[in-house]
C-alpha cells in the first residue's frame, strides 16, 4: 500500500514554481505576467502560476513516465483499479475512449438506451450498429433508471454476434441497479462491460452508498471526479478493472480524443481530489449522507413533497440509492419540478442541480455548507404552505416513449444528407438528430429512427413545460431534421 497522503503531481507543480525559472514556452500568458490586471486580482496568482504545461519535471499525461504515472498509480490503488487515466475532457471523453477502444467499426454493441450523448457520439464516430438495452420507468418519480436483469438476459442472448456491452449506472437521480448481476451475466458470457459511473465516483469511499463498478469487476469504468467529489470542472477518470482491455489502446485513443496541451491545472486537482478521497473519505461522505438524510427528514413532514431515500431500493427499477443526491417530488404542490426550480431561483436564491416534471434535484456533497441545506429546507417549507389547497392546472404528461424503429444505423443517418421539417411533420420520416429533453438528458429519437406521434407529442410537451430540447439544431426547437428523401 502506497503512501495515499502524497500527492506528487501537486507538489512537482509548486516545486517548479518555487524555481523562479525563466519561461520562454507557452501558455501565453506566461505565469500570467501576460495576463489582463483584473483578470489577476480576481483569480489570484498562483492560478496563473500553476497553469504550466509538460516543462522540466512535470511530465506529460500523453506519455506518463513521471509524476502524471505515480499520481495515476496512486489513483488506481485508491479505487482498486489495475490502470487509471486522469481526463481533462470529462466523462464525455471517457465514454467515447471506452467504447473505441474495445469495438471496431461496424460492430454490434449492445448499449443501454437511457445513455449520455458522449455514448450516441462513440457510436457515430465508430460507426457502430447498437442493440438497445431498455431501461425500466420508476413509476412514481417519472423517470428512467436501468434495464432490469431479465431485459439484460434476454439481449445478451439474443445477440451473440455482440462482443461489448455498456451501461449506465446510476442514472443522474443516484439510483444504481445490481451491477454486480451486470458484470457477472457479462463476463460468463464472453463479454467486456464497460459503466459509465459518471455520477459514482464517490461510491468506493463509504459503504452506504451503492457499489462502484470498479469494486464488481467491469471491464472499464469512467467518473467524473468533477460532479460528485472534489474535482474541478472537466475532470474525470477511467479505470481499467481487467486484463480483457488493451491498456496501450485505451491510451492511445484518449490520445487521439483529448487535447495535445492537457490542462495541469486540471491535473493538479484530479490528485489532490484522490488524496483527499484515500485519506479522508469516509468521513466527509459521512458527513453529506447525514445532511442529505436529515433534509429528507425534514421535508418528508412538508405538506406536498417527498423525498425518497433508500426504503424504496430493492424494487424493480430501483436496486439502491446514492444517499447523498437529494431528490424531491414536487408534483403533489401542482407545480412541475422545472417551476419550482425556478422559483427557488428567483424568490430564495437558491440554485439546485435541476429539475424535470415531477422532481427538483439537489446535490449534496462534501463541499455542500450546511447552510445551503438550511435555505433550501426553508424554501420548501415556504413554498409548501404557499401552495396549500391551490390544485394544479398541470396536465398529466404523456408516457416515455417506446424506443422508435431504427431503419437506419445512427452513423448513416447523421452522415446522410438532411432537410428541415415541423415537428409535427415529422411523423413518419427517418429522424437525424439525436433529440434529447433535458433534463434529465436522456435520448428519445436518435439518428435513423422513424419518428412516432408518441416521440413529438412527448417532446412537445416537454418543451413546452420547460425542458431544452437538446441536439435540435433549431433554436426554438420547432423544427427537427430529418433524413432528406430521395
Ligand atoms: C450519465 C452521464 N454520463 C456522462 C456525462 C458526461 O460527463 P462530463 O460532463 O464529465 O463530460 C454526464 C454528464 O452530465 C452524465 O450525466
Amino acid at each position: 500500500m502506497r503512501d495515499q497522503s502524497r500527492t506528487p503531481f501537486f507538489d512537482a507543480v509548486q516545486s517548479y514554481i518555487g524555481k523562479h525559472r525563466a519561461g520562454l514556452h507557452m501558455p501565453g500568458h506566461m505565469s500570467g505576467q501576460g495576463i489582463h490586471p483584473r483578470l489577476k486580482e480576481f483569480w489570484g496568482e498562483n492560478v496563473f502560476l500553476s497553469d504550466l504545461t509538460e516543462v522540466e519535471g512535470l511530465d506529460y499525461l500523453h506519455r506518463p513516465i513521471g509524476v502524471v504515472k505515480e499520481a495515476q498509480e496512486l489513483a488506481a490503488e485508491a479505487y482498486g483499479a489495475i490502470e487509471s487515466f486522469f481526463l481533462v475532457n470529462g466523462s464525455t471523453v471517457g465514454n467515447q475512449a471506452m467504447i473505441l477502444s474495445t469495438c471496431d467499426p461496424n460492430n454490434r454493441v449492445i448499449v443501454q438506451r437511457n445513455s449520455h450523448r458522449s455514448m450516441y457520439g462513440a457510436l457515430i464516430l465508430n460507426e457502430l450498429r447498437p442493440i438497445y438495452l431498455e431501461a425500466e420507468e420508476d413509476r412514481l418519480l417519472q423517470f428512467q433508471t436501468f434495464p432490469s436483469k431479465k431485459t439484460f438476459a434476454r439481449v445478451l442472448r439474443d445477440h451473440p454476434e455482440a462482443k461489448t456491452v455498456f451501461v449506465t449506472n446510476p442514472n443522474y437521480f443516484g439510483i444504481s441497479s445490481d451491477i454486480d448481476y451486470y458484470v457477472q451475466k457479462a463476463h460468463a458470457t464472453g463479454r467486456r462491460i464497460l459503466v459509465d459511473e459518471a455520477h459514482g465516483s464517490h461510491f468506493h469511499f463509504h459503504q452506504d452508498l451503492p457499489k462502484s463498478a470498479v469494486d464488481a469487476g467491469a471491464d472499464m469504468v469512467v467518473q467524473s471526479t468533477h460532479k460528485t467529489l472534489a474535482g474541478l470542472t472537466q475532470t474525470s477518470m477511467l479505470h481499467l478493472g481487467s486484463r480483457r482491455v488493451d491498456k496501450e489502446l485505451v491510451r492511445a485513443t484518449l490520445t487521439m480524443l483529448e487535447s495535445s496541451s492537457p490542462s495541469y491545472i486540471l491535473m493538479t486537482a484530479l490528485d489532490v481530489a484522490r488524496m483527499q478521497m484515500a485519506t479522508n473519505g469516509h468521513d466527509l461522505l459521512q458527513r453529506a449522507i447525514d445532511l442529505a438524510e436529515d433534509a429528507r427528514r425534514r421535508i418528508n413532514n412538508l405538506e406536498g413533497l417527498f423525498a425518497p431515500g433508500r426504503e424504496r431500493a430493492h424494487t424493480e427499477a430501483v436496486y439502491d440509492v446514492d444517499l447523498t443526491k437529494l431528490t424531491v417530488h414536487v408534483s403533489r404542490l401542482g407545480l412541475t419540478g422545472f417551476q419550482v426550480e425556478d422559483i427557488l431561483n428567483r424568490d430564495y436564491n437558491v440554485e439546485i442541480e435541476l429539475s424535470d416534471l415531477e422532481n427538483i434535484l439537489a446535490f449534496i456533497t462534501i463541499g455542500t455548507p450546511r447552510e445551503a441545506v438550511e435555505i433550501l429546507i426553508k424554501a420548501l417549507e415556504d413554498i409548501s404552505r404557499k401552495r396549500h389547497g391551490k390544485t394544479s392546472t398541470i396536465a398529466p404528461p404523456p408516457p416515455i416513449p417506446n424506443i422508435p424503429e431504427m431503419v437506419l444505423f445512427p452513423f448513416e443517418a447523421y452522415y446522410a444528407k438532411r432537410e428541415r421539417v415541423r415537428m409535427e411533420d415529422s411523423v413518419g420520416r427517418i429522424i437525424a438528430e439525436l433529440v434529447t429533453p433535458y433534463p434529465p438528458g436522456i435520448p428519445i429519437t436518435v439518428p435513423g429512427e422513424v419518428m412516432t406521434h408518441e416521440c413529438v407529442d412527448y417532446m412537445v410537451f416537454m418543451r413546452d413545460h420547460g425542458a431544452d430540447l437538446q441536439g435540435i439544431i433549431d433554436k426554438t426547437a420547432r423544427y427537427v431534421q430529418v433524413v432528406k428523401e430521395r
